[in-house]
């Protein structure tokens, strides 16, 4: 019949979010029902204002965001510690016994939000990353060298350089993931190491470069860190994440903020983008005719890097004849947060687990 297409419904295993902030209190309450939706498993930052530096803390995060969790929800939060020039190398053996902590996270002091307990000089972690790479611990890194000696669009290309490259060749047993890559060059970077290294990217990486925060003016809802770059490294992005290739899988670092602090003249970094941040995959994987390889990108490569299952649960994404409406924010402690993406056109929609077993039943 002219003009009635049919909606195209695809169906994959159920993604995991490697990199995502969830805050606490009422932010989280807010914000974690998202991630639930369309993530069977998430890796919790642990960069609160009080950051999460022991097992204890981690635990009792770990109690308040299952307290969230919407009725009947099977997601799981996976915990990480952050990383100081004080943790305690003897604590390490412990933390791999019990199992709570997926990976520890490797802050550069000043890099980025709630940063300032990371590491200054490496070589003060390096026994802890020791006895990390004997226990089989992965590390987390946000790859940026800051300071006002180095371009902000040059911090992370500076990281690999003079900081990554050098734990790499002494600790090439460590299991590495270099998060939310942005240049060309973290791209060659990954891909010219053979093992223990993969790459997370986010959804916003793939949909902005740096001439989006400078549209027609200063847009603060675009700006998160690292910083987009520009449209070259944006399209390596996409065709990286699209190729399938094992070592890059998701990482949303979503990272919700009040408005308040992000419009202000001091704005704050962190871009919330998990309402529809698989969605928006689903349309850059069409777009590029990549769709089969979507499923690695958001579900398979991510588990294969840390070394667990894949999930068992699945979600049906939809393709609408129509653009989907979409939300611009949500209200939390009197405020609000403003979702990325309400100004991108998209088709794709996921279906919740009930309404996606009726549309599997009636293929
Ligand atoms: C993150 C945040 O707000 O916690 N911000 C960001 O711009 N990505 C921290 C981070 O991952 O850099
Ligand atoms: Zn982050």
């Amino acid at each position: 019949m002219k003009g009635t297409k049919v909606p195209q419904k695809i169906s994959i295993i159920k993604p995991d979010d490697w990199h995502l902030h969830l805050r606490e209190g009422d932010i989280l309450k807010k914000v974690l029902k998202y991630s639930a939706k369309n993530f069977s498993r998430a890796l919790i930052m642990p960069n609160l204002k009080k950051p999460i530096l022991t097992y204890v803390q981690a635990e009792k995060y770990r109690r308040e965001i299952l307290k969230y969790l919407p009725k009947g929800s099977k997601f799981n939060p996976l915990m990480t510690l952050y990383l100081t020039e004080k943790t305690n190398p003897k604590d390490i053996k412990s933390l791999k016994v019990n199992e709570l902590i997926s990976a520890i996270k490797y802050y550069p002091s000043g890099a980025t939000t709630n940063s300032t307990y990371g590491v200054k000089n490496f070589e003060k972690v390096m026994p802890v990353m020791e006895q990390m790479a004997k226990f089989n611990i992965p590390l987390c890194i946000h790859g940026e060298l800051p300071g006002e000696n180095y371009d902000i669009f040059d911090r992370e290309k500076i990281f690999i350089e003079k900081v990554l490259d050098k734990i790499r060749s002494r600790l090439p047993d460590l299991k590495i993931t270099l998060e939310h890559i942005t240049t060309s060059e973290a791209i060659n970077y990954v891909k010219s190491t053979k093992k223990n290294l993969g790459a997370t990217i986010t959804v916003h990486h793939l949909m902005i470069n740096r001439n989006h925060i400078f549209d027609r003016g200063i847009r603060p809802h675009y700006f998160c860190l690292p910083i987009a770059k520009r449209k070259s490294h944006q399209k390596d992005l996409i065709q990286t994440a699209t190729s399938g290739d094992r070592r890059f899988f998701l990482g949303t670092d979503s990272a919700p903020h009040l408005s308040s602090k992000k419009e202000s003249d001091c704005g704050c970094a962190g871009i919330f983008s998990t309402p529809y941040a698989v969605p928006f995959l689903a349309e850059i994987f069409d777009k590029k005719n990549k769709l089969p390889n979507l499923e690695k990108f958001v579900s398979l490569n991510g588990a294969r890097h840390y070394n667990v299952k894949v999930n068992v649960e699945r979600l049906n994404l939809i393709k609408k004849n129509e653009p989907v409406r979409l939300k611009n924010w949500i209200r939390a402690e009197n405020d609000k947060i403003v979702f990325f993406g309400s100004e991108f056109k998209l088709y794709w929609t996921t279906e919740r687990e009930k309404n996606a077993k009726k549309i599997s039943r009636e293929n």
